[in-house]
Protein backbone atom coordinates (compact mmCIF):
# COMPACT_ATOMS: atom_id res chain seq x y z
CA UNK A 1 0.00 0.00 0.00
CA UNK A 2 1.70 2.99 -1.13
CA UNK A 3 0.95 6.65 -1.85
CA UNK A 4 -1.72 8.25 -2.25
CA UNK A 5 -3.39 6.03 0.76
CA UNK A 6 -0.83 5.60 2.59
CA UNK A 7 0.25 9.22 4.17
CA UNK A 8 2.75 8.45 7.12
CA UNK A 9 2.41 12.17 7.56
CA UNK A 10 -1.43 11.64 9.03
CA UNK A 11 -0.07 10.62 12.36
CA UNK A 12 2.59 13.20 12.75
CA UNK A 13 -0.39 16.06 12.79
CA UNK A 14 -0.20 17.25 16.38
CA UNK A 15 1.96 16.59 19.38
CA UNK A 16 -1.01 14.63 21.39
CA UNK A 17 -0.72 12.13 18.49
CA UNK A 18 2.96 12.14 17.94
CA UNK A 19 3.01 11.50 21.75
CA UNK A 20 0.36 8.55 21.07
CA UNK A 21 2.62 6.65 18.59
CA UNK A 22 6.36 7.50 20.35
CA UNK A 23 8.64 4.49 20.31
CA UNK A 24 10.88 5.75 22.61
CA UNK A 25 10.71 6.96 25.86
CA UNK A 26 13.67 8.40 27.92
CA UNK A 27 13.45 8.42 31.97
CA UNK A 28 14.99 9.50 34.52
CA UNK A 29 15.16 5.93 35.87
CA UNK A 30 17.23 5.06 32.59
CA UNK A 31 20.21 7.37 34.07
CA UNK A 32 23.62 6.88 35.93
CA UNK A 33 25.40 9.98 37.19
CA UNK A 34 29.06 10.17 37.17
CA UNK A 35 30.87 11.53 39.39
CA UNK A 36 34.41 12.67 40.63
CA UNK A 37 35.57 12.77 43.77
CA UNK A 38 38.72 13.86 45.47
CA UNK A 39 40.23 14.61 49.18
CA UNK A 40 39.93 17.43 51.58
CA UNK A 41 36.79 19.13 52.79
CA UNK A 42 34.92 21.64 51.42
CA UNK A 43 36.36 21.64 47.63
CA UNK A 44 34.42 21.94 44.99
CA UNK A 45 36.41 22.31 41.50
CA UNK A 46 35.56 22.65 38.04
CA UNK A 47 36.92 20.17 35.64
CA UNK A 48 37.80 22.72 32.87
CA UNK A 49 36.94 20.77 30.39
CA UNK A 50 33.79 19.39 31.43
CA UNK A 51 31.52 22.86 32.12
CA UNK A 52 29.06 21.92 35.09
CA UNK A 53 30.88 18.96 36.18
CA UNK A 54 33.01 19.60 39.44
CA UNK A 55 35.67 17.39 41.43
CA UNK A 56 33.74 16.86 45.17
CA UNK A 57 35.35 16.72 48.36
CA UNK A 58 33.18 13.73 50.15
CA UNK A 59 31.56 16.38 52.02
CA UNK A 60 30.30 18.12 49.41
CA UNK A 61 29.51 14.97 46.98
CA UNK A 62 27.37 14.05 49.83
CA UNK A 63 25.16 17.25 49.43
CA UNK A 64 24.97 16.73 45.84
CA UNK A 65 24.45 12.91 45.40
CA UNK A 66 21.26 14.03 47.35
CA UNK A 67 20.53 16.70 44.76
CA UNK A 68 20.83 13.56 42.37
CA UNK A 69 18.30 11.47 43.95
CA UNK A 70 15.55 14.00 44.62
CA UNK A 71 15.51 14.04 40.70
CA UNK A 72 14.57 10.27 40.64
CA UNK A 73 18.42 9.45 39.12
CA UNK A 74 18.70 5.91 40.51
CA UNK A 75 22.71 5.43 40.88
CA UNK A 76 26.24 7.04 40.44
CA UNK A 77 29.13 6.08 39.65
CA UNK A 78 31.84 7.33 41.08
CA UNK A 79 35.81 8.18 39.66
CA UNK A 80 38.53 8.86 42.60
CA UNK A 81 41.14 11.37 42.24
CA UNK A 82 43.87 10.21 44.76
CA UNK A 83 46.52 12.31 46.24
CA UNK A 84 49.04 10.24 45.80
CA UNK A 85 50.06 7.88 42.44
CA UNK A 86 52.69 4.91 42.25
CA UNK A 87 53.24 2.63 39.83
CA UNK A 88 50.97 -0.17 40.61
CA UNK A 89 48.06 2.17 41.63
CA UNK A 90 47.97 1.18 45.27
CA UNK A 91 45.67 3.60 46.04
CA UNK A 92 42.92 2.40 44.37
CA UNK A 93 42.32 -0.58 46.92
CA UNK A 94 43.46 0.70 50.00
CA UNK A 95 40.62 0.19 52.23
CA UNK A 96 40.52 4.02 53.55
CA UNK A 97 40.71 5.35 49.46
CA UNK A 98 38.86 8.53 48.28
CA UNK A 99 36.53 6.03 46.32
CA UNK A 100 36.03 3.61 49.48
CA UNK A 101 35.53 6.77 51.91
CA UNK A 102 33.11 8.14 49.61
CA UNK A 103 31.17 4.69 49.17
CA UNK A 104 31.10 4.71 53.21
CA UNK A 105 29.48 7.97 53.49
CA UNK A 106 26.78 8.33 50.68
CA UNK A 107 25.47 4.68 51.56
CA UNK A 108 25.23 6.14 55.46
CA UNK A 109 23.60 9.28 54.40
CA UNK A 110 21.49 8.81 51.14
CA UNK A 111 21.31 4.51 51.73
CA UNK A 112 18.64 4.12 48.37
CA UNK A 113 20.99 5.87 46.11
CA UNK A 114 22.34 2.79 44.22
CA UNK A 115 26.63 3.74 44.14
CA UNK A 116 28.22 1.99 41.59
CA UNK A 117 32.23 1.95 41.25
CA UNK A 118 34.63 2.37 38.20
CA UNK A 119 37.23 -0.49 38.90
CA UNK A 120 40.24 0.45 37.08
CA UNK A 121 43.33 1.63 37.97
CA UNK A 122 44.40 4.57 35.72
CA UNK A 123 43.51 7.39 37.81
CA UNK A 124 45.97 5.93 40.56
CA UNK A 125 48.98 4.67 38.78
CA UNK A 126 51.98 7.40 37.78
CA UNK A 127 52.08 6.63 34.94
CA UNK A 128 48.35 7.00 34.04
CA UNK A 129 48.03 3.16 32.31
CA UNK A 130 45.21 0.91 33.00
CA UNK A 131 47.36 -1.89 33.92
CA UNK A 132 50.90 -2.52 36.13
CA UNK A 133 54.02 -1.83 33.53
CA UNK A 134 56.81 -4.44 32.69
CA UNK A 135 59.20 -3.26 30.82
CA UNK A 136 56.70 -0.62 28.70
CA UNK A 137 54.23 -3.38 28.04
CA UNK A 138 50.88 -3.71 30.18
CA UNK A 139 50.78 -6.98 31.46
CA UNK A 140 47.46 -8.66 32.23
CA UNK A 141 47.56 -10.92 34.59
CA UNK A 142 49.54 -9.29 37.22
CA UNK A 143 47.24 -6.41 36.80
CA UNK A 144 44.14 -8.93 37.77
CA UNK A 145 45.28 -8.88 41.09
CA UNK A 146 44.80 -5.22 41.71
CA UNK A 147 41.51 -5.42 40.38
CA UNK A 148 40.60 -8.09 42.37
CA UNK A 149 41.22 -6.02 45.29
CA UNK A 150 40.04 -2.95 44.64
CA UNK A 151 36.56 -4.70 43.69
CA UNK A 152 36.71 -6.44 46.83
CA UNK A 153 37.43 -3.06 49.07
CA UNK A 154 34.39 -1.36 47.22
CA UNK A 155 32.01 -3.99 48.09
CA UNK A 156 33.39 -3.99 51.29
CA UNK A 157 32.97 -0.49 52.29
CA UNK A 158 29.08 -1.31 50.30
CA UNK A 159 29.05 -0.41 46.72
CA UNK A 160 26.23 -1.89 44.92
CA UNK A 161 27.71 -2.90 41.94
CA UNK A 162 31.17 -3.02 40.70
CA UNK A 163 32.22 -1.65 37.12
CA UNK A 164 35.56 -2.98 35.52
CA UNK A 165 36.47 -0.52 32.96
CA UNK A 166 40.42 -1.68 32.57
CA UNK A 167 39.81 -3.47 29.21
CA UNK A 168 42.35 -6.56 31.16
CA UNK A 169 41.38 -9.93 29.84
CA UNK A 170 39.52 -12.06 32.10
CA UNK A 171 39.28 -8.92 34.47
CA UNK A 172 35.27 -10.10 34.89
CA UNK A 173 36.33 -13.52 35.78
CA UNK A 174 38.49 -12.50 38.26
CA UNK A 175 36.84 -10.24 40.01
CA UNK A 176 33.22 -12.26 39.91
CA UNK A 177 35.70 -15.35 42.18
CA UNK A 178 37.10 -12.73 44.35
CA UNK A 179 34.11 -11.42 45.33
CA UNK A 180 32.03 -14.67 45.67
CA UNK A 181 34.88 -15.97 48.15
CA UNK A 182 34.72 -13.00 50.29
CA UNK A 183 30.56 -12.95 50.53
CA UNK A 184 29.86 -10.73 48.05
CA UNK A 185 27.98 -12.81 45.83
CA UNK A 186 24.50 -10.30 45.90
CA UNK A 187 26.86 -7.60 44.40
CA UNK A 188 26.76 -7.56 40.88
CA UNK A 189 29.15 -6.80 37.78
CA UNK A 190 28.65 -4.08 34.99
CA UNK A 191 31.02 -4.71 32.86
CA UNK A 192 32.92 -2.46 30.09
CA UNK A 193 32.35 -4.63 27.76
CA UNK A 194 33.09 -3.16 24.36
CA UNK A 195 35.05 0.02 25.33
CA UNK A 196 36.84 1.39 22.34
CA UNK A 197 40.60 3.25 22.33
CA UNK A 198 38.63 6.31 21.52
CA UNK A 199 39.30 10.47 21.26
CA UNK A 200 36.47 10.93 23.24
CA UNK A 201 38.18 10.29 26.60
CA UNK A 202 40.10 13.24 26.75
CA UNK A 203 38.18 15.48 29.11
CA UNK A 204 37.42 13.28 31.38
CA UNK A 205 41.59 12.23 31.28
CA UNK A 206 41.84 16.38 32.21
CA UNK A 207 39.42 15.60 35.13
CA UNK A 208 41.41 12.68 36.49
CA UNK A 209 44.64 13.47 35.72
CA UNK A 210 44.88 9.77 33.87
CA UNK A 211 45.97 10.90 30.63
CA UNK A 212 49.22 7.73 29.97
CA UNK A 213 52.27 9.35 30.65
CA UNK A 214 54.00 7.00 28.03
CA UNK A 215 52.06 5.30 24.71
CA UNK A 216 48.12 5.23 24.50
CA UNK A 217 46.01 2.66 25.42
CA UNK A 218 45.33 1.03 21.99
CA UNK A 219 47.23 -2.43 23.71
CA UNK A 220 43.96 -2.98 25.74
CA UNK A 221 41.09 -1.01 24.82
CA UNK A 222 39.11 -2.15 21.32
CA UNK A 223 40.16 -0.55 17.45
CA UNK A 224 37.26 1.43 17.13
CA UNK A 225 37.18 -0.04 13.77
CA UNK A 226 36.21 -3.15 15.17
CA UNK A 227 32.43 -4.58 15.67
CA UNK A 228 32.65 -8.25 15.27
CA UNK A 229 35.08 -8.09 17.95
CA UNK A 230 32.55 -6.14 20.15
CA UNK A 231 30.40 -9.21 20.64
CA UNK A 232 33.37 -11.46 21.37
CA UNK A 233 33.71 -9.15 23.76
CA UNK A 234 30.43 -9.06 25.25
CA UNK A 235 30.13 -13.05 24.87
CA UNK A 236 33.41 -13.24 27.18
CA UNK A 237 32.20 -11.06 30.13
CA UNK A 238 28.62 -12.91 30.55
CA UNK A 239 30.67 -15.75 30.47
CA UNK A 240 32.66 -14.94 32.74
CA UNK A 241 29.59 -13.63 34.92
CA UNK A 242 28.78 -10.21 33.95
CA UNK A 243 25.09 -9.08 35.16
CA UNK A 244 25.05 -5.73 32.81
CA UNK A 245 27.50 -5.13 29.81
CA UNK A 246 28.67 -1.59 28.50
CA UNK A 247 29.31 -0.18 25.41
CA UNK A 248 31.30 2.99 25.32
CA UNK A 249 31.68 5.67 23.76
CA UNK A 250 27.59 5.61 23.16
CA UNK A 251 26.42 7.72 20.06
CA UNK A 252 29.18 7.29 17.34
CA UNK A 253 28.94 3.14 18.38
CA UNK A 254 24.97 3.24 18.32
CA UNK A 255 25.32 0.18 15.54
CA UNK A 256 27.65 -1.96 18.38
CA UNK A 257 24.53 -1.03 20.73
CA UNK A 258 22.26 -2.14 18.33
CA UNK A 259 24.12 -5.60 17.66
CA UNK A 260 24.63 -5.96 21.31
CA UNK A 261 20.82 -5.87 21.45
CA UNK A 262 20.21 -8.65 18.96
CA UNK A 263 22.47 -10.82 20.54
CA UNK A 264 22.22 -10.95 24.37
CA UNK A 265 18.97 -10.48 26.99
CA UNK A 266 20.94 -8.96 29.70
CA UNK A 267 20.59 -4.87 30.90
CA UNK A 268 22.78 -3.17 27.84
CA UNK A 269 24.06 0.03 29.26
CA UNK A 270 26.06 2.58 26.87
CA UNK A 271 28.75 5.64 28.23
CA UNK A 272 27.99 8.88 26.90
CA UNK A 273 31.43 10.11 27.44
CA UNK A 274 33.00 13.39 28.51
CA UNK A 275 34.34 14.10 24.82
CA UNK A 276 30.38 13.57 23.65
CA UNK A 277 29.36 15.80 26.77
CA UNK A 278 31.85 18.07 25.90
CA UNK A 279 31.63 18.72 22.43
CA UNK A 280 27.17 19.44 23.18
CA UNK A 281 28.70 22.27 25.81
CA UNK A 282 31.04 23.93 23.46
CA UNK A 283 28.80 23.84 20.29
CA UNK A 284 25.64 25.78 22.45
CA UNK A 285 28.14 27.85 24.04
CA UNK A 286 29.71 29.06 20.50
CA UNK A 287 25.47 29.43 19.80
CA UNK A 288 25.81 26.62 17.18
CA UNK A 289 23.29 24.27 18.72
CA UNK A 290 20.21 24.29 21.32
CA UNK A 291 21.74 22.82 24.19
CA UNK A 292 18.88 20.75 25.42
CA UNK A 293 17.78 19.93 22.33
CA UNK A 294 21.25 18.02 21.37
CA UNK A 295 21.02 16.19 24.89
CA UNK A 296 17.67 14.94 24.48
CA UNK A 297 18.50 14.07 20.93
CA UNK A 298 21.70 12.00 22.16
CA UNK A 299 20.27 10.15 24.61
CA UNK A 300 17.02 9.72 22.98
CA UNK A 301 18.74 7.98 20.10
CA UNK A 302 20.93 5.56 22.47
CA UNK A 303 18.42 4.27 23.82
CA UNK A 304 16.70 3.86 20.44
CA UNK A 305 19.66 1.84 19.56
CA UNK A 306 19.04 -0.52 22.33
CA UNK A 307 20.74 0.71 25.29
CA UNK A 308 18.52 0.38 28.69
CA UNK A 309 21.09 2.53 30.72
CA UNK A 310 23.11 5.47 30.09
CA UNK A 311 26.19 6.55 31.93
CA UNK A 312 25.89 10.33 31.35
CA UNK A 313 27.05 13.54 32.46
CA UNK A 314 23.93 15.41 31.37
CA UNK A 315 21.99 13.08 33.94
CA UNK A 316 20.81 15.80 35.82
CA UNK A 317 20.17 18.01 33.19
CA UNK A 318 17.94 15.33 31.69
CA UNK A 319 15.78 14.17 34.40
CA UNK A 320 15.33 17.96 35.11
CA UNK A 321 14.25 18.53 31.15
CA UNK A 322 11.79 15.77 31.57
CA UNK A 323 10.31 16.90 34.61
CA UNK A 324 9.35 19.78 33.20
CA UNK A 325 7.85 17.72 30.01
CA UNK A 326 5.68 15.51 32.26
C1 LIG B 1 39.04 4.34 33.11
C2 LIG B 1 37.93 5.14 32.56
C3 LIG B 1 38.00 6.16 31.62
C4 LIG B 1 36.71 6.62 31.43
C5 LIG B 1 35.88 5.89 32.25
N1 LIG B 1 36.66 4.95 32.93
C6 LIG B 1 39.20 6.78 31.00
C7 LIG B 1 39.96 6.09 29.98
O1 LIG B 1 39.73 4.94 29.62
O2 LIG B 1 40.89 6.73 29.52
C8 LIG B 1 36.31 7.72 30.49
C9 LIG B 1 34.96 8.28 30.71
C10 LIG B 1 34.71 9.53 29.95
O3 LIG B 1 35.44 9.94 29.04
O4 LIG B 1 33.72 10.15 30.30
N2 LIG B 1 39.14 4.47 34.52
Amino acid sequence: MAFPRQRLRRLRQSEPLRRMVRETALAASDLIYPMFVTTGRDRREEIGSMPGQYRWSVDLLIKEVMDVKSLGIPAVILFGIPDRKDDRGTSAFDPNGIVQQAIRSIKDQVPDILVITDVCIDEYTSHGHCGIVKDGRIVNDETLECLREMARTHAAAGADMVAPSDMMDGRVGAIREELDRHGFTETPIMAYAAKYASCLYAPFREAADSSPTFGDRRSYQMDVANAREALREIDADLEEGADIVMVKPALPFLDIIAAARGRVDVPIAAYQVSGEYSMIKAAARAGWLDESRAMMESLLSIKRAGADIILTYFAKEAACALRAHE
